[in-house]
């Protein structure tokens, strides 16, 4: 009992020491894909589906959840945010130039195609996030014609 009372006290000791890392936030007070839905006026049915499975990590903007306040998962969003953002974010859309846009829409309707987004990770936690077969076709065709 003594070492079972001996581990547990350093995990929560270890706990709230991870607790001094600084929690990173991606949150620009714009709505995430505003200006993207504006400039490229994205229809509603495609933004609302962009909007529950992809801008948490590709825009300017996620909507944290509990376990975003507390180390460390902060830290393994922060790592899936920026990676993401970096790679492609919709908010900035409007600043690429032309080749580059194509070949980001090229490349969404591929990762859609392949099941490779939103990330098995993230559904665990987030399901409704999850594409249906029509949100699929819908995406699909959308990026296609651009
Ligand atoms: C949990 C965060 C997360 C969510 C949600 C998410 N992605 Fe990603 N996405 C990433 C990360 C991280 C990468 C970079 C690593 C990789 O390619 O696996 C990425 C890469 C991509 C790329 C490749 C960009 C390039 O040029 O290489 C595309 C396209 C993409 N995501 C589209 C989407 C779409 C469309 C959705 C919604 C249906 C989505 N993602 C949802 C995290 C996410």
């Amino acid at each position: 009992m003594k070492k079972l009372a001996i581990i547990f006290i350093s995990v929560v000791i270890l706990f709230l020491a991870v607790q001094v890392i600084p929690v990173q936030r991606n949150e620009l007070p714009i709505p995430a894909g505003k200006s993207f839905v504006i400039k490229f006026n994205v229809p509603d049915n495609v933004n609302l589906i962009l909007q529950k499975s992809c801008y948490d990590c590709h825009s300017n903007h996620t909507n944290y959840p509990w376990y975003g306040n507390i180390q460390p998962t902060a830290l393994l969003l922060e790592k899936h945010i920026s990676e993401g953002r970096t790679k492609l974010n919709f908010d900035e859309f409007k600043d690429y130039g032309e080749r580059r846009l194509r070949s980001k829409y090229t490349e969404i309707v591929k990762q859609i195609e392949q099941d490779k987004m939103p990330l098995t990770s993230y559904l665990w936690l987030h399901p409704e996030a999850q594409l249906s077969k029509s949100d699929k076709t819908l995406l699909i065709q959308y990026f296609q014609i651009q």
